[in-house]
């Protein structure tokens, strides 16, 4: 068989609306899914990288590159409500390309989520750690700056330099620790709690916004698109665009909503509501936020680990109670979006190793807690490793990067799909092809033009290192390539991970 082999989308849908015992339950409405969107998205990008990438790419401009980053998103959203409906399938994007574009691009997207999910995770964890860190000195607990901050950093927009004095990022390290012993043990929050962090985290950003404009200093805004430097994307109008490669990472996690896709009571109704509403509320929180950021305070004043709370201090005392909530919803609201990524890691994991496309120890189930734990051990463990050591601005851009491609890919997939089976049922169909999945490719494209050589090296090498994984080990074992037949999940080993906790963090 070919580097192309697809799996059957008819015998996906079968598997995936299949009532047997094995099925997962269906409990979750439209806005569940909104709410699990919102949880998945809100994180460091906008309690951290916002004000990374105004100090260092955009100045107030910042809001622009929120816009442009909103719109690639939204032509790659409506792109993926048309996958999602059609294949409700819990292994998102990796699924749609086995199904659509074949094996060979399946790996691909499946190695480069590794990027978004395992490497996101560590990148939210030190954007966690700036919070804590703050938290702790606000309390009167100096933690000692060498083992709290990355021993690798970032100099200009590139070169990486040894940060003197510091260690390690320990408790960025030890969050993502306590996270993977949760998820193997298999913490079954209730979708409650999950609910109630969304809510805190709307709420403080509502608040930001509210309080925040009272005390906007329009000086700071002018000029709003600082001049360029002279080197390309530090600021002016190449700044602007690589902020909004940069500030794409807070609008990851959208499409964590297909990965609940046999978990929705109305899927194919549902999954796109679920997508594209959390992506415009967000889209319209990130713009006014990044307004009222860089609106009081001076842009040059936010390239830290806590931006939002240096924002705050600037009001004085009149907020100082909302910098205390901000800490906290901050603390609580990354701590669930690792969690989230460090559950999706292991899934994404463990359906590429039931289709042999990795080693079966990847699928290993617990006997006892039912979870993926070796795959979840092995994810928290690099994770934590990276978070320990690098900034998070080198690490944002690597997530971008990756999860920029993967949307590529998607937006590539629905246009092709549409030529070669124009005919098949589409519950949800994106509007206008080829024209948004066109602008999709470009928008994002566009941004990953924008993002540093380095950040390009890096994925280059890592997708690299996957296809030698793939000739090495996946094409000779992929379970398609041997037998002509996809597997199906009913199987005793199958592991609960899938059906309860995901969506419950
Ligand atoms: N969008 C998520 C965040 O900003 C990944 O933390």
């Amino acid at each position: 068989m070919s580097l192309f082999a697809r799996k059957s989308i008819d015998e996906l849908r079968a598997d995936a609306f299949s009532e047997g015992e094995h099925a997962l339950k269906r409990s979750l409405t439209a806005s569940n899914l909104v709410l699990l969107g919102i949880g998945a998205i809100i994180g460091a990008g906008i309690f951290v990288l916002t004000g990374t990438a105004a100090a260092r790419n955009a100045g107030p401009a910042v809001m622009i590159s929120f816009i442009i980053a909103g719109l690639g998103c939204l032509f790659a959203g409506l792109c993926y409500a048309e996958f999602a409906a059609m294949i409700p399938i819990a292994g998102s994007a990796y699924t749609y390309s086995y199904a659509t574009l074949g094996e060979f691009i399946a790996w691909i997207i499946g190695w480069d989520l590794i990027l978004e999910y395992l490497f996101g995770a560590a990148t939210v964890a030190v954007g966690w750690s700036g919070y804590f860190t703050e938290f702790m000195r606000e309390i009167g607990l100096n933690l000692p700056e060498a083992w709290t901050q990355a021993p690798i950093n970032v100099q200009g927009t590139h070169t990486l330099v040894r940060n003197p004095g510091a260690i390690i990022n320990l408790p960025a390290m030890i969050l993502i620790m306590l996270m993977t012993c949760l998820l193997v043990i298999g913490i079954q929050e209730s979708a409650k709690f999950n609910n109630f962090i969304v809510y805190v985290k709307v709420a403080i950003v509502l608040l930001v916004i509210g309080f925040g404009f009272q005390y906007v200093d329009a000086a700071n805004w002018s000029p709003f698109i600082p001049p360029n430097t002279g080197e390309f994307g530090e600021f002016g109008w190449s700044g602007i665009v690589r902020a909004a490669a940069v500030v794409f990472f807070a609008y990851i996690g959208f499409d964590a909503v297909s990965t609940a896709a046999q978990e929705a009571k109305n899927p194919q109704r549902d999954l796109p509501i679920g997508m594209l509403g959390s992506l415009a509320i967000c889209t319209v929180l990130y713009i006014l936020m990044a307004l009222v950021m860089t609106g009081m305070v001076h842009y040059t004043q936010l390239n830290v680990p806590h931006p939002v709370f240096v924002a705050l201090e600037k009001a004085g005392e009149p907020l100082a109670w909302l910098r205390y909530f901000v800490n906290i919803g901050a603390i609580a609201g990354l701590a669930s979006v690792v969690l989230v990524m460090l559950m999706g890691q292991p899934r994404i994991f463990y359906s590429m190793s039931r289709d042999g496309l990795l080693p079966p120890v990847f699928s290993k189930v617990h006997p006892k807690y039912r979870t993926p734990y070796v795959t979840t051990i092995l994810t928290g463990a690099v994770a934590a490793i990276v978070a320990g050591i690098f900034p998070i601005g080198l690490l944002g851009e690597l997530v971008s990067i990756g999860t920029l491609l993967a949307f590529v890919i998607v937006c590539a997939g629905t246009w092709y799909l549409r030529v070669k089976e124009p005919n098949r049922e589409r519950p949800f169909k994106t509007p206008l092809v080829p024209l948004v999945p066109i602008l999709g490719i470009l928008t994002c494209g566009f941004m990953m033009y924008f993002l540093p050589l380095d950040t390009w090296l890096r994925l280059i090498v890592w997708m690299l290192i996957g296809v030698v994984i793939y000739f090495a080990y996946g094409r000779s074992h992929s379970v398609l390539q041997r037998t002509g037949h996809q597997v199906f999940e009913a199987e005793p080993s199958r592991p609960n991970f899938t059906h309860e906790d995901d969506h419950k963090s």
